[in-house]
């Protein structure tokens, strides 16, 4: 709290970004601030108040970051945001300052940390800087899933999001290959070679500041990652097994939360289209240097294919 409160002072006297750790570029400055009077939060009658995050989900992108949140939210002490913010990542929304971004976040009570998610910021380059630039001691989530699963699930999504525009839309095939070669224009490939954005996002913070989220795991049995979540936060135990359960219609697992049972959305967790097995076996070896260099990167393997 008190380094929130010192990086919110730091901002508010317009003073250089001074970084704890070597940084590429220094770019420009941070755009209209919080007043020097005001200590990054706005109150409201009833004691709660809207506060800066302590946490951020930072992505990646159909990793399982709405599970995360929504199950990080069972703990009485987080006050989740609904919606993605996109502060740090779109221009429009950055050039309003932190108080815009203020006004984005939930109401939370004193005893609570306030998070955001937004999937976008793990493969945003400009992001690292801007978020270590607010609060250095920020606590980030990511979590990651399998690079071939994932740009599977991006594709499905993109996919879906045409079909619903009564958009034109190519078969996963003819994008993921070009010229009997894997497709390095794709962009949903760029986004799974995770150790390219976790360098970016390791010159602004310490390995310590991160904590990454098996997205396969979350999937295949949550209440252990969610443990572990618990810990990084520093949070007392509070999630406990008999907060999930499996739904064999949905074949995920869904909330319980005081007696009320929910799932996630019909669009999370949707059927990946078939792709030829020989196109698949070119992807996981597309992945296999990538993948070897994260895990070298974050000092920690994956059960990835
Ligand atoms: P698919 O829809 O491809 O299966 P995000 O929220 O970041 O967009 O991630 C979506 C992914 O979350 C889904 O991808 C799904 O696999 C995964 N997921 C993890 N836990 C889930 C749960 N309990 N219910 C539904 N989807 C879940």
């Amino acid at each position: 709290m008190a380094a929130l409160l010192l990086g919110l002072l730091l901002f508010a006297m317009q003073s250089p970004p001074i970084p704890s750790r070597p940084v590429v570029d220094g770019g420009p400055p941070f755009p209209p601030t919080l007043s020097p009077t005001d200590n990054g939060t706005t109150s409201h009658p009833n004691g709660t108040f809207q506060q800066l995050p302590q946490i951020i989900i930072i992505g990646v992108r159909k990793g399982g970051t709405r599970a995360l949140i929504e199950m990080l939210s069972l703990h009485s002490a987080v006050a989740a945001a609904q919606n993605e913010v996109h502060f740090f990542d779109w221009e429009s929304h950055f050039q309003k300052g932190l108080p815009w971004y203020l006004s984005q976040m939930p109401y939370a009570f004193p005893n609570q940390l306030t998070v955001e998610k937004t999937p976008a910021y793990f493969t945003s380059s400009k992001v690292p800087r801007r978020i270590h630039q607010m609060n250095p001691d920020i606590k980030l989530l990511l979590i990651l899933r399998d690079p071939t699963e994932r740009v599977l699930s991006d594709y499905t999504q993109v996919f879906y999001n045409r079909l619903q525009k009564h958009k034109r839309y190519q078969p996963i095939e003819s994008v993921l290959v070009k010229d009997g070669e894997i497709n390095l224009g794709y962009k949903a490939l760029n986004r799974s070679l995770y150790y390219i954005h976790m360098q970016n996002w390791l010159q602004y913070l310490p390995m310590e500041s991160i904590h990454i989220v098996d997205g396969d795991e979350l999937i295949r049995d949550p209440f252990p990652e969610m443990i572990k979540v618990e810990r990084f936060l520093k949070l007392e135990p509070q999630i406990n097994a008999s907060n999930f359960y499996f739904n064999k219609t949905k074949g995920f697992y869904c909330l319980r939360d005081h007696g009320r049972e929910r799932c996630l959305h019909d669009s999370k967790g949707r059927a990946h289209p078939h792709v030829a097995p020989a196109i698949l076996q070119k992807l996981y070896q597309f992945f296999h240097e990538p993948n070897k260099k994260f895990f070298e990167l974050v000092g920690r393997t994956f059960n990835w294919k």
